[in-house]
Formats: C-alpha cells, structure tokens, sequence
C-alpha cells in the first residue's frame, strides 16, 4: 500500500515555505511532528520531504542508507569543504572514513583530554567576578582553541589556527542559508556574499600555508595534521595537500560551533535552575574535591552526564540531507529520483511521542522507563549508521570536562532582561547568551 505525502500548511507561490525557514525555523520544523511521519515542504520552489518517525529515519541513515547519497546542504558544503569526510558519498566516503578512523579513535580521544582540559582551565581563570560574558562567544572561543589545539601545535600553524576563530563563523552563517534559501542572489556583490567569499579564501589560503611548512619541515609534532601528513592511501602513497585541507577544514567546521551551541546552553540551564546547579555542585564536590578535573573523573560525572545529553536533545542540529539516488520506496512512501530528504535531529526529539513533555529541560528524563525504550532513529544528536558523527566521544569528552572546569570555579548568572532564543546554522545556538560569573569557592591546586 503507497501512503500519500501530506503537505506542510502555509505554502506560499514561488517562496513556498521559504518564510517559515528564514524566520522560525526551528518552531516550524518541531511543528512537523503533528503533520505526518513524513511532510512534504517546499523550499523557494525545491520541494524537499522532512521525516518525523524513527522508523523512517533509520531506514535512511542506516539499513537502507545504500538508496541514498548526501543532499543539497552537502552540495553547498562541498564549496568549502571539498573532498572532506562530511560531504562525500559511497566508496569515497567508506575509504576517507577508514584512512582517518585513527584519528578518533577512543585511545587517541584519550590523547586530547589534556589539551582540553588545560583550555577550559585557561578561560575559566581568565573570567573576574561580576565581569559581563558574552558566553556564546566565550564557548566560540573555547571550543576553536581546542579544536586548533590539537590540529596544530606548532606555530607553524598559528595562521591557521587565527583564520579559522575569526573567519569560521562567517562561513557557517552564510552556508546553511545558502542550503535552505536557493536562489541566484548568492551570485550577486552584495556584502554578505562578498565577506562569505573572502572568508573562505582567508581560511583556504591560511590551511595551505600550514600544510606546506609541516611538510617542509617533517618534524613530529604530535597533533593531528602531522597525523594527517603521515597517513596513507590503499596503494602505500601518501593523501595528498588537497585532501589534508579538506579534512582539517572539515575537522573545524564539524567541531567548533556544534561543541560551543552545547557548551553554552548547559551554561544557561546551569545559570538559571538552582536545582540543577545544585546537584552539579554535589557532584563535583565529591568527585573533584579540589582537584582539577581529569579524564579518570569523566564517567563518575553521571548528573553532568545527564545534563549534557539533555541539551544535545533540547537543541539539536537542525537539518542534514540525504537524496534518493532512484525512484524509492521508503516505508509505505514512494519518493522520486533525486528527491531531497531532510533528517532533523531537532525535530525528532521534540517529539510529543518519545519525549514527554519535550519543552521542559528535565536531565532525569534520562533515568526513566521512557528513554531507556527508545525506538532506534528517536534520539540521534551525532546521526547513525556509516556517516554517525565520528567525534561524538570527543565532543561529550570536551564539553564535560569544560563545563566540570568552569562550574566548579563559577556560579554563572545571566545578565537581566535579556531574551534567549535559538538561531540555527550549522548547529541550534543561543542567540546571545551574556552572563556574570560570580566566584563559587576558592580553588586550590
Ligand atoms: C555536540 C557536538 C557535535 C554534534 C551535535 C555533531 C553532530 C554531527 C552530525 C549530526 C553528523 C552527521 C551528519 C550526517 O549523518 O550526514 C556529524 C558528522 C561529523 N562530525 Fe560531528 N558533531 C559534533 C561534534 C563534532 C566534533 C567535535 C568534530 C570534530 C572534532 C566533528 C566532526 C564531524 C565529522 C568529520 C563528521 C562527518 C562524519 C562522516 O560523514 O563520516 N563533530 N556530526
């Protein structure tokens, strides 16, 4: 039996449901849940299908991921991040996958705790009692020196690293709306497109020198571009300049603002419910006592734990794409040829469903029944199946240990009067998000 398509409501001629995606996307996407397992929407004119059941999505990102390629937003992505990991498809993306699997491996993620922690420690000491934070940009900050920290440790890529703190965000904002609003104005000088622009080049042309003075050099220096210089294809021969760009911008774009979106939203959960701040401080009372926190206290951190898994459901990526390589049948749906298939995190786990109550930011949700029974494809913050974000152990690792290093110096307290809500671009972050710290206890070391 074919089961028809619904459309979403509020399609309007030529800009379809182009309005809803610019100004309240995130609304509009949650909203979908009630419309079908599956809906139809219209984006300036491209239709595109957004699945709201776990089955559906499972199907897709796993055992029938075989119909299905990378979408348009891996189109545009492709712009910035060539050949990397994040934008390629089939045997490419199987081989690219295998060849840099080291690099994320648990004993190597093991390797980086350190430098993380030893960044969180540095941001957390650099804050004065009652000094105004713009935490989102502070988390920007952090996360972009973690994530250059253990691409380069050498100052041979300093210019790099610089490029991709300053330059990134402009990226980032301009690629998913280039994704979610087609059309020829992204070909006209308008100053957003020519900043777009010239911030890809800044970056591109910063990465390449990087590579350059590594290779030049061959010295050792432990971090993950010279791992990236030191890996090889099938045949024995080394990856080329391109490729190694590629990934270490794909690393960048992957890393820096998913992790940050997550680290602040603790902050404001933390900041503004003293249950939850709390418990937390219980817990890195008995776990740390003094002591700066260290990859051994990572897994007694189990409230922390909770937290973050709490806000990787609550704001959740927006959008990836697939694209259906033929005429498909997907569940009881008949999708066409080239059809545009948009997974949302997001929207899956505000679903009335499998998330009761799924408006309430609730940490021991995760102690009851209901999420312990979740269908596979509900909760999927790092996606599934052979394209499951390969950092999700390094992503929980960095922002546990950032948070477990902040919290126990700062009581963070927002600043009055000041409107939070969600802005999505590659991930679903506060759209300004200033807080005070006020000092906790004394720490000794
Ligand atoms: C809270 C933090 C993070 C979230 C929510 C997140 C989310 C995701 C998602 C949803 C995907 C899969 C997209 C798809 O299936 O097409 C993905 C892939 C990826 N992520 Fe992450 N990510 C996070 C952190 C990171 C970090 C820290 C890095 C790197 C240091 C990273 C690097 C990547 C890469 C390279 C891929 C491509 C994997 C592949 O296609 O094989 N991510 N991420």
């Amino acid at each position: 039996m074919i089961t028809r398509i619904p459309t979403a409501a509020n399609r309007l001629p030529l800009i379809g449901h182009g309005v809803q995606l610019a100004r309240r996307r995130t609304e509009f996407l949650a909203s979908l849940t009630e419309v079908g397992e599956i809906v139809e929407i219209n984006m300036a004119g491209m239709p595109a299908y957004v699945l709201t059941d776990p089955d559906l999505v499972w199907r897709v990102l796993v055992s029938e991921s075989h119909n299905y390629l990378r979408g348009r937003m891996f189109d545009k992505m492709t712009e910035v991040l060539g050949d990397g990991l994040a934008t390629i498809s089939g045997e490419a993306h199987r081989d690219t996958r295998r060849i840099l699997q080291s690099t994320f491996h648990k004993r190597q993620i093991a390797a980086y705790g350190p430098v993380m922690s030893s960044i969180a420690a540095d941001v957390a000491e650099s804050w004065r009692a009652g000094q105004v934070i713009e935490i989102d940009d502070a988390m920007n900050d952090l996360t972009a020196r973690v994530v250059n920290g253990i691409l380069f440790s050498s100052d041979l890529g300093a210019a790099a690293a610089d490029a991709i703190q300053r330059r990134l965000p402009v990226v980032m904002r301009g690629m998913l709306t280039r994704t979610l609003i087609p059309g020829a104005w992204q070909l006209l000088p308008l100053p957003a497109n020519i900043r777009y622009r010239r911030s890809i080049e800044q970056m591109d042309s910063a990465i390449d020198a990087a590579i350059a003075a590594y290779r030049s050099s061959g010295a050792d220096y432990s971090d993950m571009l010279t791992t990236l210089l030191s890996l090889k294809d099938e045949t024995g021969n080394p990856m080329s300049d391109q490729w190694i760009h590629d990934q270490v911008i794909t690393v960048a774009v992957g890393g820096i603002e998913t992790t940050s979106a997550a680290l602040s939203w603790c902050l404001r959960y933390i900041g503004t419910r003293p249950d939850l701040e709390q418990e937390l401080h219980e817990e890195l009372d008995a776990v740390l006592g003094d002591r700066p926190v260290e990859l051994g206290h990572v897994m007694a951190l189990k409230f922390l734990g909770r937290v973050v898994q709490e806000v990787l459901r609550m704001h959740a990526v927006a959008v990836f794409m697939r694209r259906t390589i033929g005429p498909t049948q997907l569940g009881s749906y008949k999708l066409p040829a080239s059809a545009e298939i948009i997974v949302s995190p997001y929207t899956m786990h505000r679903s009335a469903r499998w998330f009761p109550e799924h408006g309430r930011f609730d940490p021991d949700r995760w102690l009851r029944s209901e999420t312990q029974n979740l269908p596979k494809g509900a909760f999927i913050p790092f996606s599934a199946g052979h394209t499951k974000c390969i950092a999700d152990n390094f992503a929980v690792l960095e922002i546990t240990l950032a948070l477990a290093e902040i919290c126990r110096r700062w009581r963070l307290r927002p600043v009055p009067g000041q409107a939070v809500r969600e802005v999505t671009t590659g991930a679903t972050r506060p759209n300004r998000l200033t807080m005070r710290p006020e000092l906790r206890s004394p720490v000794t070391e």
